[in-house]
């Protein structure tokens, strides 16, 4: 298996880059597919044999706009391949990213009992000098304890090739994640070598560092801003859903709102979205796992704690509101509600800590029937949905979803429904009401003047 050879003008030297990456999901083969496009040869490992066999095959495994062709191309260069053996990959790699998942542990935190565990076997399989990257989003200490055990395992094997951590926190988002990856907002490179922080740049040199900001810092740092950048846009988003609930109480809208606080620079009006409350892989989780690390540490972390408090609420309160509309003119049992976007936000299929998954349940709870459509989200809602999946009907497309429901329930806000013929599908309708949980159509009277119309803030 040969290198790929870069001439480096500023040094004067050919050198090869060899990059494996552990973990195939949302992060693990974005960047692997994207690094394989800047030139470098990438092996991604996965556990998963089916997974491999599809990604082998060029398919992707996961819906993300653009992956698919940089995927092919990898592979029909021979720059990406693909692998279920863990040695392997760290045989034919000189730097190893780590790209796997740390999901909620019972604690709270973060668990990463799989990162541990993949920072042994590179111990073990090690032969030759490694840089071992960190991508995971893992805890403060993570870093340090992998290079300690890594070190442990060379020791024990009587080896003395040099290891060398450091700590590369991914920013992309689901949705956008190959353009996040080929133009990032920053590059976070926490290291304590000058050699690890040499090799990052060298990895790195595809991206226009006049442009792209690239901050050196510890390991403890690097692994405590992501978990911070994260956290606030959560707060953010929690801040802006209680003012949604005030502003609809109130007779004010939060969409103006945001727009009058957004014109102060300090503050801006990006990510100020109200809607059902916030979801996916990181937030949820990232905002516990930081509670629970600053528990530890004894620094009571009361915004973010709040911030996971509003969530839960907001969620609820969609729920409730819904409930107390159809309830004042109809009986519950007797209604049928469609359900339009299932996974967390647009352009992914990803439902994990989706609100649709709460909002249907509370819907379900109080009697009234459940039809959905999400453009990309219903194969994982089908495959994970175990305990309410019995009492949802899935639809094959819009039109289908609002045949004959009483109301339509928007909670992904899909650019297709946009573009609906909301005409047509009124008229399939029982009854009219619509409650747009993103805001979509606050401004398109041609689609709210059809309907009893519902938004989030904006009081009626
Ligand atoms: C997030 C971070 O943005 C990204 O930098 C990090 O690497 C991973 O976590 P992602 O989870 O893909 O990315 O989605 P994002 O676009 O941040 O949205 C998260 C949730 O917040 C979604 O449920 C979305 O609907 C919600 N949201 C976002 C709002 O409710 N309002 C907003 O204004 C923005």
């Amino acid at each position: 298996m040969a290198a790929t050879f870069y001439f480096d003008l500023d040094k004067m030297r050919w050198f090869a880059l060899r990059i494996g990456v552990i973990g195939t999901g949302y992060v693990g083969l974005v960047y692997g597919a994207v690094m394989a496009d800047f030139g470098h040869y990438v092996t991604c490992m996965d556990k998963d044999e089916q997974k491999i066999g599809q990604l082998k095959l060029g398919n992707s495994t996961i819906y993300e706009p653009g992956l698919p062709p940089i995927l092919q191309y990898g592979l029909s260069t021979g720059n990406l391949y693909f692998t279920t053996s863990l040695e392997e990959c760290v045989k034919y790699s000189d730097m190893i990213v780590i790209a796997i998942g740390t999901p909620t542990g019972p604690d709270g935190n973060a668990d990463v009992s799989d990162v541990m565990t993949v920072a042994e076997e590179i111990g073990t399989f090690m032969l030759d000098n490694k840089l071992v990257v960190c991508k995971s989003t893992v805890p403060i200490g993570t870093s340090r304890k992998m290079l300690e055990i890594i070190e442990q395992q060379l020791q024990a094997r009587n080896v003395g090739y040099q290891i060398e951590v450091a700590c590369n926190p991914e920013f992309l988002r689901q949705g956008k994640a190959v353009e996040d990856c080929l133009s990032p907002s920053r590059v976070i490179i926490g290291t304590e070598t000058q050699h690890a922080r040499e090799v990052l740049q060298d990895i790195y040199r595809m991206y226009d560092q006049e442009k792209i900001p690239f901050l050196y810092t510890g390991y403890e740092t690097a692994e405590l801003i992501k978990y911070a950048s994260n956290s606030f846009l959560a707060v953010k988003i929690s801040f802006v859903n209680e003012l949604a609930w005030l502003s609809e109480t109130a007779g004010a809208n939060i969409q103006d709102v945001v727009m009058g606080m957004g014109l102060d620079a300090r503050i801006s009006p990006t990510f100020l979205e109200a809607g059902a409350g916030y979801g996916g892989s990181c937030f949820p989780k990232d905002t516990r796992a930081l509670v629970e690390t600053g528990a530890k540490y004894n620094a009571q972390l009361h915004i973010v704690e709040a911030a996971i408090a509003a969530n839960e609420t907001q969620k609820t309160r969609m729920v409730q509101k819904i409930i107390d509309t159809l309830s004042s003119h109809h009986d519950l049992s007797c209604l049928t509600i469609g359900v339009l976007g299932l996974s967390f936000k647009p352009e992914t299929d990803d439902i994990r800590s989706a609100p649709s998954y709460d909002i249907i349940k509370g819907l379900l709870d109080q009697g009234l029937t459940v039809k959905v459509y999400c453009p990309e989200g219903m194969r994982q809602a089908k495959l994970t949905w175990t305990e309410i999946n019995e009492r949802i009907f899935y639809c094959d497309s819009e039109a289908e979803c609002a045949d004959q429901a009483d109301a339509l329930v928007l909670i992904t806000e899909w650019g297709q429904f946009r573009n609906l013929e909301w005409t047509k599908i009124l008229a399939t309708m029982h009854n009219n009401y619509l409650f747009d949980l993103r805001n979509m159509f606050t401004r398109e009277n041609s689609v709210t003047e059809l309907f009893h119309y519902y938004a989030v803030g904006v009081g009626v």
